[in-house]
């Protein structure tokens, strides 16, 4: 008899010991209970509910917009989907750039009011007292390097990052400082395969790749590029696993089809009241005593 082991809430901890076993980390974002659920039941070991929600879900040109309201709303409903999956919550721009002070209040909301179980924010050295704070209270956190969204305007655009010898010099150096300050994991985004396998290797906390290669301990996509649902544009780095935009277009013309020729909804998609109350309806209503 095959015994299969009983399932357990991903920790921190646990995917630190994945790196240490050489075994992958997988990590997708969601952003509503639905998902969140189908990705606990695919196994997925983390969720992150990333601020790229103010893109692909509320229509934003960027994630600046995005409002810790905004963030806590989605958390709540990822929280009530997923049961095994490790919850990060992404802090949004201005929640924790202020002062360390706000960082660990808000990073605290993540998990007091919203479910999660760490929270992530982008950012090198100039952030590693908020993360020395939020640690500080008892808080996992996710850093981000290489393309951080936040400073897509800092950045002059969503571009790779880490390119120059100076530039990856720079990266390893703050890797290393979030290590220090206390981070759990670290997201690389857009950066160079070869670089991302040395941070990855230099490290002891587990990286997880976006467009960084193969190199990293895990790897981590928006949902909503890999289901093919995200309209505007699809990064070089995203492999599309389906055409769910194309399912849901084709699912809508075909229901508009059948209510426009009266084929929807069809008697087993229809309530019936008994005969004998359908009669003494007609009788009340000839009889003129209907209420
Ligand atoms: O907001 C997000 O979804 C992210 C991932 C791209 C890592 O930060």
């Amino acid at each position: 008899m095959t015994h299969t082991p009983e399932r357990k809430k991903t920790t921190t901890l646990s995917l630190r010991q994945k790196k240490a076993r050489g075994e992958p980390i997988t990590m997708l974002t969601a952003y509503d209970y639905a998902t969140a659920l189908a990705l606990d039941r695919a196994g997925i070991d983390s969720i992150l509910v990333g601020d790229s929600l103010g893109m692909v879900v509320l229509g934003y040109a960027n994630t600046l917009p995005v409002t810790m309201q905004d963030m806590l709303h989605h958390c709540r409903a990822v929280a009530r989907g997923a049961q095994y999956a490790l919850l990060i919550g992404d802090m949004p721009f201005m929640s924790y750039q202020a002062s360390v002070d706000e960082a660990v209040r808000n990073a605290g909301r993540f998990l007091q009011e919203a479910g999660m179980d760490a929270v992530k924010l982008e950012g090198g050295r100039e952030r590693a007292e908020a993360v020395r704070g939020i640690v500080g209270a008892g808080i996992p956190v996710q850093g981000h390097l290489g393309l951080t969204p936040q400073s897509v305007h800092q950045l002059g655009g969503f571009r790779s990052q880490g390119k120059t010898a100076a530039a990856a010099q720079r990266l390893i150096e703050d890797a290393e400082i979030l290590q220090e300050a206390g981070c759990f994991s670290l997201v690389l985004e857009a950066i160079p395969a070869r670089l991302a396998r040395l941070v990855s290797e230099r490290l002891e906390i587990p990286t997880i790749g976006i467009g960084a290669g193969v190199g990293c301990d895990g790897q981590v996509l928006v949902t909503h590029d890999l289901l093919g649902l995200f309209d505007r544009f699809t990064p070089r780095f995203v492999k599309r696993y389906a055409d769910l935009h194309a399912v849901m277009a084709e699912a809508f013309g075909a229901y508009r089809g059948e209510v426009e020729a009266r084929s929807f909804p069809a008697e087993a998609h229809s309530v019936e009241m008994p005969e004998e109350d359908w009669s003494a309806l007609q009788q009340l209503l000839s009889s003129g005593k209907a209420a």
